[in-house]
């Protein structure tokens, strides 16, 4: 039987996200938050209790939301209203009630959301969403990969470059975009955010997703940086806990799938490929250290 290899999760070791300035400089470690008890409150609350003190108030505040539809942009968009922001929130079609009858449900969303057409392939259609914007929430993502993810966060940025009003770009990226090059991550291999995934080392073991998440947050990087846009990026691994949307997510299937006892279904089939690239069998699922995130904690960084 073959030894089964524990991978050291990176994001134990940093948080998931970094930003301009932190990029290549020494991680300082963050303030240490007192702990709440939870045990009485409802999900919700539970994630405004524990981080009322360090959020920001939204009030008189516009954010903008793209692919606000989605899983992580849906709870993104309910923590900013809860939290008082207008949500400027973008969605391919906002005449498809799958898409936005649980954003319009939410608190707020009567008076504060404000619901735009715009699609991540065509250059310019994110200009007027984020107009007047304070900050911008890019999430959306296509399904197609590598040149139209490339490309449909190149024209978000494009847009907001051409916004005096916003001061800060947060876009989600993901752990794929930092964790697969090839080199060893044994404990005493310290990850930092100078770390990213390797292109050629992701295309040859067919890694297409982690390809093109790389290749969209290397562009834009360059792009921030050009403009001297100020800019964080995301870097979540598998996201998990409960949907607002009616539809499922690449995520939410995979755990579906692990739940009926299907693992070979949907994500899991990328899940499956970077998992035998790691030497690990998909069916010793029960033995095998994948990282996750909650979703209300990823939700949380506004
Ligand atoms: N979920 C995870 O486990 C996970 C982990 C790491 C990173 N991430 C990253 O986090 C982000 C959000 O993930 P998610 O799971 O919340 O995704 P999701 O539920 O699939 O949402 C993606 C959104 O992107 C929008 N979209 C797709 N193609 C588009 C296009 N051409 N133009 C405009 N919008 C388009 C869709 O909008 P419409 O509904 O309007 O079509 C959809 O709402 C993605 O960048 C993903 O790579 C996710």
């Amino acid at each position: 039987m073959r030894a089964q290899t524990k991978i050291p999760p990176p994001s134990r070791q940093r948080p998931p996200f970094r930003t301009n300035g932190e990029r290549g400089e020494s991680y300082k470690k963050p303030p240490k938050r007192t702990p709440v008890s939870t045990s009485d409150l409802t999900f919700t609350n539970r994630i405004r209790d524990k981080h009322t003190p360090i959020m920001s108030t939204g009030a008189g505040k516009t954010v903008c939301v793209t692919g606000a539809s989605g899983y992580i942009a849906s709870w993104l968009v309910k923590l900013l209203l809860s939290r008082g922001y207008i949500v400027r929130a973008s969605v391919r079609d906002p005449n498809d009630p799958r898409k936005t009858e649980h954003l319009r449900a939410l608190d707020g969303a009567s008076e504060r959301l404000q619901l735009f057409k715009a699609n991540l392939l065509e250059e310019g259609s994110f200009d007027s969403v984020v107009q007047g914007c304070d900050g911008v929430f890019h999430t959306a993502s296509p399904k197609e990969l590598i040149d139209p993810a490339v490309k449909g966060t190149l024209n978000v940025l494009n847009s907001c470059a051409k916004t005096q009003s916003i001061k800060r770009v947060v876009l989600t990226s993901s752990i794929a975009a930092v964790a697969y090059n090839g080199k060893p991550r044994t404990p005493e291999v310290v990850l930092d955010e100078t770390w990213f995934s390797n292109p050629d080392f992701c295309r040859e073991t067919k890694l297409w997703y982690v390809v093109s998440k790389t290749l969209a947050e290397d562009a834009a990087w360059k792009l921030a940086k050009e403009k001297g846009m100020d800019m964080v990026t995301i870097n979540p691994a598998m996201v998990i806990g409960p949907l607002l949307q009616p539809t499922l997510n690449t995520s939410a299937a995979a755990v579906l799938s692990i739940m009926k006892g299907r693992a070979k279904d949907n994500g899991i089939h990328a899940l499956e490929r970077f998992l035998s690239h790691q030497e690990m069998n998909i069916n010793k699922m029960t033995s095998v250290y994948l990282e996750w995130n909650s979703v209300f904690d990823l939700a949380s960084h506004i």
